[in-house]
Formats: C-alpha cells, sequence, structure tokens
C-alpha cells in the first residue's frame, strides 16, 4: 500500500532527526512507565526485539527484566516465511548480526520457547494510532505472530511515531496500548 510506504518514510525521517539526547531521556521516560505498570509487574516472560537505530531503547529495559529474574525471549525471523520463532536469552552475547540490521538469537546457544508461556509482547512498529492500530517495517511479521499468542501487547513510541489514523488493511493486528514518554495513550 503506498500510504503506508509514505507514512514509513515520513516517521524514519522523523526519528532520525531526533537527537541522541532526546531519545536517551524520552527512552528512558518510556521505560519507567512500563516498568511501574501491572503488565510488566505480572509477567514472568517477556517478547522483546532489539532495539535498532532510534528505535526506544530495549536494551536498558532487557536488562532491568533479567534482573527482576523475568525471562526475556527475543525472535528470529524466517525471510522466506515470514513467520518468527522466539528463542530465550540469559545474556547479550548470543545475539548475531542478521539482515536488515537486526540481533537475533544465536540458535546454537537459545532454547526455543513455546509461545503459550510469553505474558507480555513488547511489539516494534514505525507508526501507531489512536486506535491502536500499528504500522510495522513491512514484513507483516507481526500481523502473523500476533494471533498465534494470547498475551498482552504493548508498543513503545516516540511522539513522532503517533498518528491520528493510520491505513489499516484487513490482516492489520490491534496493539492493546502504547507508552510514549507521556504515559499510556
Ligand atoms: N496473516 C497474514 N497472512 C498472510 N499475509 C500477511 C499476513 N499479515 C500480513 N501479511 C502480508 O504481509 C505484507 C506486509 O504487511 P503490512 O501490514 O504492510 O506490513 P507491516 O505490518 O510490517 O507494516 C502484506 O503484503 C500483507 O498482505
Ligand atoms: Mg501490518
Amino acid at each position: 500500500m503506498e500510504k503506508k510506504a509514505a507514512i514509513r518514510h515520513q516517521v524514519n525521517q522523523a526519528l532520525e532527526a531526533l537527537t541522541e539526547k532526546t531519545h536517551a531521556k524520552w527512552s528512558f521516560e518510556i521505560a519507567m512507565h512500563l516498568i511501574s505498570s501491572t503488565y510488566w509487574k505480572k509477567a514472568k516472560m517477556i517478547a522483546f526485539t532489539i532495539s535498532r537505530g532510534r528505535e526506544v531503547d530495549t536494551y536498558y529495559l532487557i536488562r532491568k527484566a533479567w534482573e527482576e529474574g523475568k525471562r526475556v525471549v527475543v525472535p528470529r525471523a524466517n525471510f522466506k516465511t515470514k513467520c518468527m520463532t522466539f528463542y530465550e536469552i540469559t545474556r547479550f552475547d548470543h545475539l548475531e548480526d542478521r539482515p536488515y540490521c537486526l540481533k537475533e538469537p544465536m540458535v546454537e546457544f537459545c532454547q526455543p520457547i513455546n509461545h503459550d508461556e510469553i505474558d507480555l509482547v513488547i511489539v516494534p512498529g514505525l507508526a501507531f494510532d489512536k486506535n491502536g492500530y500499528r504500522l510495522g517495517f513491512g514484513g507483516g511479521f507481526y500481523d502473523r505472530f500476533l494471533p498465534t499468542v494470547d498475551a498482552i501487547t504493548l508498543s513503545l513510541a516516540f511522539p513522532c511515531q503517533i498518528v491520528q489514523t493510520l491505513p489499516v488493511e484487513k490482516h492489520d493486528q490491534k496493539i492493546d496500548h502504547i507508552i510514549s514518554p507521556f504515559g499510556f495513550d
């Protein structure tokens, strides 16, 4: 869809324009809102992705989850089937560089987990709207994965990633809540 591509381009530009200082400050504020939420406190297993570039930082949150004795799982994408398998990681050394600047678990060191065990999914994305719709990076990976889990879904977003309404197609999945530096949306 051309409209989606245009929004992806626009949001990417806005993200690139964020200073390192703003990125760090807002990432920290978002982390504080998440960590103090009941969703976080209740979750024993959390699915994250490893943040890239100007995405909301997830390294801090993953360390925090480990400190609190939570289990952390991250996906490994199959680019042919456009499906993901989630593996538990216990250290960042067990990640490797993959296409699209992704850092993903090394299968020789990490165990795949059963999707049923995931309590909370931190869903990555480029843009989000007031109805909970999400614009991803264009692969449809989370649109395929989300219907297979019964977990709370949260997305972390900077103000430039939140728009009034996004173009939505039949396959697009909603997110339960969006967290911005100002709190839960
Ligand atoms: N559940 C699904 N089954 C089959 N194809 C899907 C599914 N979800 C998404 N797709 C396909 O994936 C592609 C990307 O979806 P899109 O929503 O544009 O990406 P994203 O969600 O990453 O922004 C589209 O061509 C779409 O038809
Ligand atoms: Mg989609």
